[in-house]
């Protein structure tokens, strides 16, 4: 049996990455009731390349990622592998996806992709598959099964048949609020699929589901949205399990819908700010989710960051670690059954977040 790496000594390596300025990636630290079975993997998501022309790219997106890189290369212990949680491109051309993929080859780990609206709208996928593979798939790890899902398709009528070319189509989906967008959805086939992979799982197997959109109803106006949700849902229902991580928010959300537990990561590139606060929409996050609070909207790395994610016995603690920024402990709360934050979820606690109109 090997040595179990203890929460202590993981955190250890992990206040040295902050102490060296660690940049926007999520480890991850699964811990069972069999110590030997614990493991960890580095989440890293939304670094929007985007090309200027020729050479040129946008600077502060490349060194997002560029950082997010080179700090997981240096975790302490080793993570068992990396996930790229979408959007690595910002308006999926080859120049950007051969950028950020390139970026991405310095890692020194095994890499699981998911899709991303701005990876897909262009040539719906194919460059990306030449480079990366397959757009949804699973796999087993220590006992655990994970499920990446392409959750950013949508109807076909709106991706087949009503703009003119690829480049306008892929313009319409690159918006954040734009009202010709489409809503995502995982789709028939692939909820098709995901029934007969899980056929495959006993219940009591932990099942961590990795998608680029929430695949849970929060905003439809910006898409933080997935239509088919429920259906989803209810095929994850019979496990006891469920810890779904999704990247495509850029900000900090978390939920518990019956056995599933939510979470977003942080983007490389940039923060989005909560609707309720840019947009005046009125407030459509989790009623649990306490907001981050901005730190400063002319600092590079604002709101970008990395976070732990200890999945103790199957139930998710999170460790959010944002630059110029207090950190955010967000724990399973097993008296409550759903993530709380360790210091402001009581609404007296909370930091309000600012606002940007
Ligand atoms: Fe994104
Ligand atoms: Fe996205």
């Amino acid at each position: 049996m090997s040595k179990p790496i203890s929460r202590r000594d993981f955190l250890k390596g992990a206040g040295a990455l902050a102490a060296a300025g660690a940049l926007p990636i999520s480890m991850v630290e699964l811990a069972f009731a069999d110590p030997a079975r614990n493991f960890t993997f580095a989440y890293i998501s939304d670094a929007h390349i985007q090309h200027i022309q020729g050479s040129k790219f946008v600077r502060n997106w490349d060194r997002g990622l560029i950082r997010a890189v080179a700090e997981t290369n240096l975790l302490d212990p080793k993570p068992d592998f990396v996930v790229f949680g979408g959007d690595l491109a910002q308006l999926g051309s080859k120049p950007e996806l051969d950028h950020g993929a390139e970026i991405m080859s310095a890692l020194r780990y095994k890499t699981y992709y998911v899709m991303g609206e701005h990876d897909y709208y262009l040539d719906l996928g194919e460059y990306w598959s030449k480079l990366f593979g397959r757009h949804y798939y699973s796999f087993d790890h220590k006992g655990v099964h994970f499920v990446v899902l392409n959750s950013i398709l949508t109807y076909d009528d709106w991706t087949f048949r009503r703009w003119p070319t690829a480049e306008q189509r892929m313009l319409e989906m690159a918006g954040l609020d734009n009202p010709n967008g489409s809503p995502f959805m995982v789709g028939d086939k692939q909820r098709e699929w995901l029934k007969q992979d899980l056929a495959k799982v006993s219940t009591g197997t932990p099942l961590v589901v990795l998608s680029h959109s929430p695949l849970q109803k929060i905003y439809k106006g910006w898409n933080f949205w997935t239509e088919d949700a429920e259906q989803i849902q209810a095929l994850l229902k019979p496990f006891k399990k469920v810890t779904v991580i999704y990247g495509h928010v850029h900000q900090i959300q978390y939920n518990q819908i019956g056995n599933i537990s939510f979470h977003a990561v942080m983007a490389t590139a940039w923060p989005w700010p909560y609707p309720s606060t840019y947009a005046q929409a009125e407030q459509y996050l989790p009623k649990l989710t306490v907001p981050m609070n901005r730190a400063d909207p002319f600092f590079e790395r604002d709101a970008t960051g990395w976070q732990f994610i200890n999945l103790a016995t199957g139930n998710a603690d999170i460790q959010y670690n944002l630059y110029n920024n207090a950190v955010r402990t967000v724990a399973f709360n097993t008296r409550t059954g759903q993530p709380e934050d360790r210091a402001y979820q009581a609404a007296d606690k909370r930091i309000p977040p600012q606002s940007h109109y």
